[in-house]
């Protein structure tokens, strides 16, 4: 061929290729430098989604249609980018996204949020924490709140809420009683609270954090939302005293569960406590397993491939759902590091998905944005782009190079984060809406703040009587037929949470039309309405607190 010729060819090709909306990621899974060229195409992707660092924007907070607490699990995957590729391109943004964030009680509950926070919202704020002590990630300036110290004031005030009243222990999803879910006990929230208690007590040393990880685990098979072949299920209401187990299964419960366990691992080797490594050693591998059976899809071994199964097939996962693979793979990695004996397993795994997961990213206006099906769709992009799904195929991306990564740190090996273990302590258990409106009362305070307060809701209070008054009826039948009316409004108290339709595997293996479970009962609304929601139900609650306790709380 003349020189001539090839130039000409390849002026040819190079213009098909620019024409072409074709892009596809090359990665080779076991090169570090494909790897890291990939995941730093996938995290630009992400932070392109991201604006709380531009001006007028509050910094730890995704545009709608976001929660919160995926906020908190992104600032998590921003750490893990660092830790993996030591970029520090995001890693300003992250500490001012997760430091905005902490609350007047340096504890992940802002005011702006509290009202619709669940246990398990804040647990993904304090395990992104947890991650920046274990990783060493740059620490705060020493008049701001430390990572270590957030993570223990997370759990101390989760802790406070351990609910004995109802199923014999446990937490509630819900923080608050006017939420739908206060009712409800759910994996996640306990799985959370378990995967930091266990970290605590391998970074502190603390048996405190140990036996509160022993006391959830076994809450969690007394109930039976862990059952014997490990598989995790989603949670049921203190009604029921929880047997009523909503049967669905998702991948973050088993994810934050064998990351916890195998946390448990190390410390029971490191205190020296042989029978204990024995048992965590066991629910690793039990949980594995049932991670293996139920969260991954393929022919045989070695073409298994991520895969959110309750909602994912039949294109159901909600924009919470769209995420949880994401920490199924960080925590799956993680694991490896506590439990080395579980490596060629969990490689072989990561190894599959993260292939599937890019091959898949051609979506977008530029032609590389990731869908949310890695298994079973021959690398087609299914049409749907967001945080979620581009953060579960960075995390998998990442996680592929688990083997360099350093071992994470604890107090006595290189860690360098504050603590404080009574961190949190100042907001302990805040379940009393009264003292969450005006902070810790303190008597000077009730003449004043708690005063203005009540002039309000008195006012408010009028005028639904006022609506509520039917002329035909005394003032006294008025009253109470007002505070019947309050006490019932649908929600103040308990919920029963909807649900729509799903799939479930079944014990074949098969797909069979099932329900989607709790998280539907925040989808079918907006994320503004639902806050509007919460802020009705918590003013209605606060009246309904006035009326039943005869005002008394403010005349002291
Ligand atoms: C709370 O909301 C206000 C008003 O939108 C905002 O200025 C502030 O930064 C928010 N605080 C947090 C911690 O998100
Ligand atoms: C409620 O469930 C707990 C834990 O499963 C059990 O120990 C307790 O006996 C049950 N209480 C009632 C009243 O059924
Ligand atoms: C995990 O699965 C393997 C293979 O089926 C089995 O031999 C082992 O007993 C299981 N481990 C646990 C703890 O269930
Ligand atoms: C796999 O793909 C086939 C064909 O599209 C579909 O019928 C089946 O439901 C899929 N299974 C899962 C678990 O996604
Ligand atoms: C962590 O280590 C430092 C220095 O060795 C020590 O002063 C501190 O008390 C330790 N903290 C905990 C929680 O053990
Ligand atoms: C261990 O943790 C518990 C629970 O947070 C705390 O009360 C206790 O002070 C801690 N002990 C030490 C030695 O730090």
């Amino acid at each position: 061929m003349s020189r001539l010729l090839r130039k000409a060819t390849a002026v040819a090709v190079s213009l098909l290729l620019a024409n072409s909306p074709i892009f596809a990621y090359e990665l080779d899974v076991h090169s570090t430098d494909s790897i890291k060229t990939v995941a730093q195409q996938l995290a630009a992707d992400l932070m392109s989604m991201y604006s709380g660092n531009q001006p007028g924007q509050t910094p730890g907070l995704l545009p709608q249609p976001y929660y919160w607490w995926e906020a908190g699990a992104l600032m998590g995957a921003l750490v893990d980018y660092w830790y993996y590729t030591g970029d520090t391109t995001y890693n300003d943004i992250t500490q001012q996204g997760l430091l905005h964030q902490v609350g007047p009680y340096n504890d992940f509950m802002p005011p702006n949020q509290t009202l619709t926070e669940g246990n398990d919202d804040q647990g993904f704020w304090g395990m992104a924490a947890m991650s920046a002590a274990e990783y060493n990630f740059q620490n705060p300036a020493k008049d701001k709140p430390q990572w270590l110290a957030l993570a223990q004031a997370v759990f101390n005030t989760q802790a406070e809420r351990w609910d004995t009243q109802h199923c014999n222990g446990g937490l509630r999803w819900q923080i608050f009683t006017w939420n739908n879910g206060f009712n409800y006990k759910n994996s996640i929230s306990q799985a959370c609270f378990f995967n930091l208690a266990s970290r605590l007590a391998l970074y502190t040393g603390n048996s405190t954090y140990a036996d509160w990880a022993v006391r959830t685990w076994d809450w969690m098979a007394g109930v039976g939302f862990i059952d014997e072949t490990y598989r995790i299920y989603d949670g049921a209401t203190v009604e029921k005293n929880c047997t009523d187990i909503t049967p669905y299964e998702f991948s973050y419960n088993v994810g934050a569960f064998l990351l916890g366990a195998a946390a448990m691992v190390e410390y029971s080797n490191k205190a020296g406590e042989l029978s204990d490594v024995a048992l965590w050693h066991e629910r690793v591998d039990g949980i594995l397993n049932s991670t293996e059976l139920i969260f991954f899809f393929g022919n045989d071994d070695s073409d298994k491939v991520m895969i959110e199964i309750a909602c994912e097939s039949v294109n159901l996962c909600d924009v919470d759902q769209q995420s949880f693979k994401a920490y199924l793979s960080r925590w799956m990695a993680a694991t490896t590091k506590w439990a080395p004996w579980t490596f060629d397993r969990i490689k072989r795994l990561l190894q599959n998905s993260a292939q599937a997961a890019v091959n898949q990213c051609t979506g977008g206006d530029n032609g590389r944005m990731c869908g949310l099906k890695w298994a079973n769709n021959s690398g087609e992009w299914d049409g749907t782009t967001g945080v979620g799904q581009q953060m579960a195929v960075m995390e998998v991306v990442l996680a592929n190079m688990i083997e360099e990564a350093k071992q994470p740190v604890t107090n006595g090996t290189g860690g360098t984060s504050a603590g404080n273990p009574g961190a949190g302590g100042s907001d302990n258990g805040r379940v009393d809406p009264v003292k969450w409106q005006h902070g810790v009362i303190t008597k000077g305070d009730r003449a004043g703040a708690a005063f203005v307060t009540f002039v309000v809701l008195a006012a408010l209070l009028a005028a639904l009587v006022f609506m509520f008054a039917d002329e035909t009826k005394t003032p006294g039948e008025n009253w109470d037929n007002f505070r019947s009316t309050v006490s019932s409004q649908p929600g103040v108290r308990s919920a029963e949470v909807t649900a729509i339709p799903a799939v479930q595997v079944t014990e074949d293996g098969g797909t069979m039309p099932d329900r989607k479970g709790k998280r539907s009962a925040r989808e079918e609304t907006s994320a503004a309405a639902f806050k509007a929601d919460a802020e009705t139900k918590a003013t209605l609650y606060l009246v309904n607190q006035l009326v039943a306790s005869d005002s008394d709380w403010h005349r002291e």
